[in-house]
């Protein structure tokens, strides 16, 4: 910990210098800062480190993560930070090995600074857990991080490697940047990664995601309620690729204002997506995807169904209960995109439960049309 006198001494330091100048300056008021107990740099580290830093959040302004070893059963919990915390990660922060829900990572407060020092990066080590079953089944596996109840804050520069199971919990943040995070789970493709969605948001307002990378095996992004939330400068690759929902049988079943933009998917199961669960209640509206770049997608190119029932297209007739008014999918380059085995765009919507779409410049070809489109406004084509 870096302590007050050392501040105090920075700070003597300066006056004295301003004091020597021959020319007269305005009277220098001492910043109140330097009674505030609060006013100190942290820095925690190795396997002590989690513990203490939960402890002593309410007395540093800084809290440095250095080389952090969270022992296992753990949650590394900063959620009752006072305003205007600034945490850093620094070197490798670990988590040990259990079998248990987690998160292994919490964050909340308002106007928190979250940043990733240069070279920082967060392992859980998922590999541990992985056996291909998610949260299906076989071990019981920890959810990541949970950045819930943040308000204007941020999060920069996170590097994620191989989380056990779904990576960012999004839930009842009002005003949250997250700016060039990599969630990389892709040793995942071949070990065994399931569920391992890169961020699930919920019950959110003023979120906005820009320049992430995620390489994972399961949603890139799912938006399952919330409003003005913005994802942009994105590369998804791995998963199940961009979408909404699934939007219904939830406490909150609003998703409203969501933007897509300038994003690539690749090596996906879906490019676009939108679930609304058969027979629930819910609104879906003003969601935008536009300038999406799709490449080598093997199931839907755009899968857009008012019949999810845990599974895609269930053969369930598409219900009205969630209608998809004001969609805007705009400038979707995908020519040749989809596997020979795959759908290039699926709309199977409910009767008059879709209405008032902007369908223009899609280009998604390379796989089948599928025959049983329902419902399609008019401006839009299940067919290339
Ligand atoms: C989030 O980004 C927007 C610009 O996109 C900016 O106006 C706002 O101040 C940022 N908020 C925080 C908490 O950094
Ligand atoms: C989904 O619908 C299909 C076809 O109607 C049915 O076989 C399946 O059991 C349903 N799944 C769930 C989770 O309800
Ligand atoms: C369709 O869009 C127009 C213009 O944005 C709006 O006034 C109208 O209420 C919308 N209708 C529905 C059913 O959403």
């Amino acid at each position: 910990m870096v302590n007050v006198f050392s501040t105090c001494a920075v700070f003597l330091a300066l006056t004295t210098s301003v004091i020597a100048k021959p020319v007269a300056e305005p009277a220098i008021t001492p910043a109140p800062k330097l009674l505030d107990k609060r006013a100190t740099s942290c820095t925690f580290s190795e396997s002590n480190g989690a513990s203490s830093a939960s402890e002593s959040q309410k007395s540093c302004s800084t809290i440095i993560l250095s080389n952090v070893a969270v022992p296992s059963g753990q949650t590394l919990d900063l959620s009752d930070l006072p305003d205007h915390t600034t945490v850093v990660f620094e070197g490798e922060t670990t988590w040990s090995y259990q079998e248990w829900d987690g998160p292994l990572l919490q964050i909340s407060g308002n106007g928190i600074t979250v940043e990733g020092a240069s070279g920082a990066y967060l392992n859980p080590d998922g590999a541990r857990w992985w056996d291909g079953k998610g949260s299906n089944g076989g071990k019981k596996k920890p959810k990541f991080f949970s950045a819930h109840d943040l308000t204007s804050s941020s999060i920069t520069n996170l590097l994620i490697q191989n989380t056990p199971v779904q990576a960012v919990s999004i839930n009842g943040c009002n005003g949250l940047n997250i700016t060039d995070m990599t969630i990389d789970n892709s040793a995942g493709d071949t070990e065994g990664g399931h569920n391992t969605d890169g961020f699930d948001i919920g019950s959110s307002t003023n979120v906005v995601i820009t320049g992430a990378n995620v390489y994972n095996q399961d949603d890139c992004v799912a938006v399952n309620s919330g409003t003005d939330i913005t994802f942009s400068g994105g590369v998804c690759s791995g998963g199940h690729g961009l979408s909404i929902g699934s939007v219904g049988g939830r406490s909150d079943n609003t998703v409203e204002t969501v933007k897509f933009e300038n994003s690539e998917v690749k090596n996906s199961v879906n490019g676009i997506r939108i679930k609304a669960t058969e027979g629930d209640t819910g609104t879906i509206t003003g969601v935008t995807y536009s300038q999406i770049i799709l490449q080598d997608i093997s199931g839907y190119g755009i899968l857009i169904e008012q019949n999810y029932n845990g599974s895609d297209l269930n053969g369930g007739t598409p219900s009205s209960g969630i209608p998809i008014t004001e969609l805007t999918v705009e400038h979707i380059s995908g020519s040749g995109a989809v596997e020979s085995g795959g759908y290039n765009v699926v709309i199977a919507c409910g009767k008059g439960a879709c209405s008032n779409w902007t369908w223009e410049d899609v280009v998604v070809t390379g796989g089948k049309d599928y025959g049983s489109c329902s419902n399609v406004p008019s401006v839009a084509s299940c067919s290339a």
